[in-house]
């Protein structure tokens, strides 16, 4: 196939660039000094070029926080660039797959959420990706994913790895699907392949607060898992400007629905992960 990886230098994105080129597709990876999701003729200028045969979106502005500060700016990079990259596609009779987040639920839940639940995002964010999931065909493929680990760049992991206090809090009251970012893109392409419409959870299995998280991580690094201290997301100084769901553990019902292979759990995953990251410094 040829492919448009746009959002190539993200967590999600080198790790889709790596398994689509092993898999043998001929791959165009963009960033956003090469390719801005958010100028209009710049995409439709760049998917008729290319003409491929999908595109996969990995761009967007992940930056939760700062999203809640500027809602126009995270509605056009995570709403109109969704459109502009669906009506260029099906100029050029392209596929796409879009990846989307948990935070478009509210977490009342209490528990795992499937993929028809309804979505009713808290945050600017969760809510600008709402949008960009509305933008999609139903034949496109909408991966919704959760608390991506990246192989590469800042992580929970090379925080933990930098830390010398004594004591680090995390918040223990928030639970969700923790996803290593090359396990999900090994799924995302199968998805791809397959050209699956609709609606998949793809997360790794198994859930955590980000309390259990950290501690599994300092054990996974042979550092001390006691130095983990449980804190509630009220006690966060200074308190974060956006709202986080309490619950957006991710249940992968339409990947078991399809008999697809699910994602191995977290905690088989991180450990191998940590090796490579202690082994890369
Ligand atoms: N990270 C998570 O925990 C998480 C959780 C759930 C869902 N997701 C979803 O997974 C997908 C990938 O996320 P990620 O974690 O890989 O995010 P990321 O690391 O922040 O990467 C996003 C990429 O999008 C690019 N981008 C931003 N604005 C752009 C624009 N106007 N034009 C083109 N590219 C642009 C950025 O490129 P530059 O750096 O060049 O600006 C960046 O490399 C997103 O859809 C996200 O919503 C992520």
């Amino acid at each position: 196939m040829r492919v448009l990886i746009t959002g190539a230098s993200g967590r999600v994105g080198r790790e889709l660039v790596k398994v689509f080129t092993a898999a043998g597709h001929q791959v165009s990876a963009t960033t956003s000094a090469t390719l801005d999701v958010t100028d209009w003729s710049a995409v439709w200028k760049a998917l008729h070029a290319l003409v491929p045969d999908v595109v996969v979106n990995a761009a967007a502005w992940t930056d939760v926080d700062a999203c809640q500060d500027d809602r126009e700016r995270a509605e056009r990079v995570n709403w109109h660039a969704v459109v502009h990259l669906v009506e260029a596609a099906e100029a050029v009779g392209a596929h796409v797959c879009h990846l989307s987040t948990d935070y478009v639920f509210d977490g009342r839940k209490p528990d795992p959420y499937v993929e028809d639940d309804e979505a009713n995002p808290l945050s600017v964010y969760g809510w600008s990706k709402l949008l960009g999931e509305r933008a999609l065909r139903p034949d496109d493929t909408l991966v919704r994913t959760a608390w991506i680990i990246p192989r590469h760049g800042p992580s929970i992991i090379t925080y933990l790895i930098a830390q010398s206090s004594l004591f680090l809090p995390f918040v223990d009251d928030q639970r969700g699907s923790p996803t290593i970012a090359s396990d999900l893109a090994a799924k995302v392409l199968e998805l791809t392949e397959a050209r699956l419409g609709g609606v998949f959870h793809v997360t790794n299995q198994g859930a955590a607060t980000w309390f259990e998280l950290a501690r599994a991580t300092m054990e996974s690094l042979r550092l001390g898992p006691e130095r983990i201290k449980p804190i509630s997301a009220a006690e966060l100084d200074p308190p974060r400007r956006a709202p986080r769901p309490a619950n957006s553990v991710l249940d992968n019902a339409a990947l078991r629905r399809e008999g697809i292979a699910l994602l191995p759990h977290w905690r088989e995953s991180l450990p191998r992960l940590c090796d490579d990251i202690v082994y890369d410094r």
